[in-house]
């Protein structure tokens, strides 16, 4: 079945939760993702085959020309069909529209090739503070 990305799509929190947790390995939450998301977000991209929820991706931002993706999550059953760069890709798109200049990310080394070879993020230092 085709797979469809959206751009700012309304989101189910049930669904999104149990997503979360598959991909992240944590039981399922109650995060009101609704409420975060609008609040907080410059946008997010859902990926769905039919009605279900296949995979998500959040972008936060600084309000200016900077944005940062979070959560990026694609179910098991859909993994390595390109679905985690088109969501990036659809991103990205979002984000040069609302007048980004630049899209950041970090991850962990197992997931170098996903982020460098399949979505095209370039190398470069970055620095994290655990709180
Ligand atoms: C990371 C993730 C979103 C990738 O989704 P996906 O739909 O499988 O990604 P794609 O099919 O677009 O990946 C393209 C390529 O990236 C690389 N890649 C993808 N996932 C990878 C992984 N877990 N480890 C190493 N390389 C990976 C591979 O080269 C892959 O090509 P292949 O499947 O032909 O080997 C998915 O594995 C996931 O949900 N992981 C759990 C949550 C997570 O760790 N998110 C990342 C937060 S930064």
């Amino acid at each position: 079945m085709t797979i469809t990305y959206e751009w700012r799509g309304d989101v189910d929190n049930s669904a999104l939760n149990k997503l979360h947790a598959e991909g992240f390995d944590h039981p399922v939450g109650q995060t009101d993702w609704r409420a975060r998301l609008q609040r907080h977000s410059l946008g997010w991209v859902c990926a769905r085959e039919g009605h279900r929820l296949v995979g998500f991706v959040n972008v936060v931002w600084d309000g200016g020309v900077h944005a940062f993706v979070l959560d990026t999550v694609v179910a098991l059953r859909n993994r390595s069909n390109g679905v985690g760069a088109a969501l990036v890709k659809a991103a990205a798109e979002g984000c040069r529209a609302a007048g980004c200049e630049w899209l950041h990310v970090d991850f962990e080394d197992h997931l170098r090739s996903f982020c460098f070879d399949a979505c095209g993020f370039r190398e470069t230092t970055a620095g994290l503070i655990a709180l």
